[in-house]
């Protein structure tokens, strides 16, 4: 099998926003209470965090965290969540059917933000909350003192604004599933006035208002055009969301990027159709703040729990290959997609894994995460990538391959990521960098491996991780043999 892959200096996509490498901390099962916080636990902090999970989320580089849902936010009272821990009530999440009891909140989830060196994307509560409690919020958490709610939060031990630059209106609002469902047009309207007076607090915040929840829902996307021609002047972006699961064909999942590039490249075309209805001269950003792998039908619920084991998927090699696949179409979109969030971070269908008293894990996913977000960084280039095809039941024949790439112009670096789907035979492969001038391979980072369903398990804590081949000598060309099903970052000065 053939492939080949050039790219030009000057063929640039954008520069790359930082926010594109997000995560996502829901008060959902153990992501909070076992995950980010333990205060039993040996390696807390004076606070309850866990130092081990802090450790890992650092070594991720995640700009931007998303809090605190997701779905429970839609019937969360954030207020709740605040003063004395000891006083603060139990309730009920209608969400995951599970019991919070509120131990953390805002000005505790702002701290951990700190020590993890990232900040929040706070959510407010457009489900069964209002406009004005969305504005207390932002008094609260944004206006420097001498209000009810900016008071109460220095008296509450933050003295100075928590800053929070990033606001989402609300989570999934066209989920039936969703608490506080709501039509696009009463969706639009509420979002509207909510972020009317978030941005009269703070004009300085970033919104964004909730997009499509899945293409798969019959509200897509009619639903985006709607929200947005209600929203347009007043929000900077529009969110998008989408996991994939291996249903019944490994070659449909492995290029779940085909699907993921045209959902976006929907949007963008119906947020560009709002634009123009609108007679705004602003382009809408895209934020898509929850992707992954996630094993949506094999779900178990334990009722009314608190921090119940749930949505706890353990991941594969093959999953981190198509979640490679993934990264890759989110850098090839940089010019619209400003923001993402990998949902999520901590014990939920997450790139880290804890137990309750113990040891932490880097499941396989963590790995692509780890390098697609240290090395892309700077500009996102354009492919030309010319690939054999396989055969997929849902999308016919499709290239075997998918790439990004990006050039950090601080550093001089070319990264390249590449997710080979061929499923048969090794693929010979070339680079083609003559644009660059002469330029040397540093690094070859393979991730690839005998059993397609090794997982990482405390057991065997390395089953899946990327290792390093020599690089190959070349000057402006390289020639490499992939091996099938493997994903691939190559690094050249
Ligand atoms: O990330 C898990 C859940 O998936 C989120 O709570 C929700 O927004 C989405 O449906």
């Amino acid at each position: 099998k053939h492939a080949a892959c050039q790219i030009d200096k000057a063929y640039t996509i954008a520069d790359i926003d930082p926010k594109l490498y997000g995560s996502f901390i829901e008060h959902l099962g153990r992501a909070v209470y076992s995950g980010i916080y333990e205060p039993t636990h040996s390696r807390a902090d004076e606070q309850g965090f866990r130092q081990d999970v802090l450790e890992l989320v650092r070594e991720l580089s995640v700009p931007i965290v998303r809090y605190p849902g997701g779905n429970f936010v839609s019937g969360y009272r954030w207020t709740d969540g605040i003063g004395p821990i000891d006083a603060r009530p139990k309730r009920l999440d209608y969400a995951w059917l599970s019991v919070e009891p509120n131990h953390i909140g805002i000005d505790e989830f702002v701290d951990w933000c700190k020590k993890a060196n990232t900040q929040v994307m706070a959510a407010v509560n457009l489900g069964t909350g209002t406009p004005q409690d969305a504005g207390y919020m932002m008094e609260y958490c944004n206006h420097p003192a001498g209000t009810y709610w900016s008071d109460l939060r220095r008296k509450n031990g933050h003295k100075e604004p928590h800053a929070i630059k990033t606001w989402c209106l609300g989570n999934e609002m066209d989920g039936p599933w969703q608490t506080g469902a709501l039509s696009a047009a009463a969706y639009g309207e509420k979002a509207r006035e909510a972020a009317k007076i978030m941005k009269w607090i703070d004009p300085s915040v970033e919104l964004v208002c909730c997009g499509s929840s899945s293409p798969l829902l019959d509200s897509y996307p009619e639903w985006d055009r709607i929200v947005l021609e209600h929203t347009y002047e007043q929000v900077d972006y529009i969110s998008m969301h989408r996991y994939y699961e291996n249903e019944d064909s490994v070659e449909n999942f492995l290029t779940s990027y085909i699907d993921m590039d045209e959902f976006i490249k929907t949007v963008a075309a119906t947020a560009d159709y709002a634009k123009a209805k609108t007679r705004s001269k602003k382009t809408m950003k895209i934020s898509f703040d929850e992707w992954n792998v996630w094993y949506i039908q094999k779900q178990v619920r334990f009722p009314w729990m608190e921090a119940p084991p749930i949505l706890e998927d353990q991941y594969s090699l093959l999953d981190a290959l198509v979640f490679g696949g993934m990264l890759c179409t989110l850098l090839n979109n940089a010019d619209r997609v400003k923001m993402a969030c990998l949902a999520q971070l901590v014990n939920v269908i997450a790139p880290i894994f804890t137990e309750k008293g113990g040891r932490v894990l880097k499941q396989a996913i963590y790995y692509p995460f780890q390098q697609v977000s240290t090395y892309g960084r700077g500009k996102s280039l354009k492919t030309l990538t010319k690939a054999d095809c396989i055969n997929t039941p849902d999308r016919g024949m499709v290239p075997a391959m998918q790439t990004a790439a990006s050039y950090n112009d601080e550093d001089g670096s070319i990264s390249v990521f590449v997710l080979n789907c061929e499923m048969t035979e090794d693929t010979e492969f070339t680079i083609d960098l003559r644009s660059f001038g002469k330029v040397e391979m540093v690094e070859h980072s393979i991730l690839a491996g005998p059993d397609l369903f090794a997982k990482n398990t405390f057991e065997h804590p390395l089953a899946v991780v990327p290792k390093n081949e020599i690089p190959v000598v070349g000057t402006t060309v390289f020639q490499i043999v992939l091996p099938k099903l493997s994903w691939h970052v190559f690094r050249f000065f």
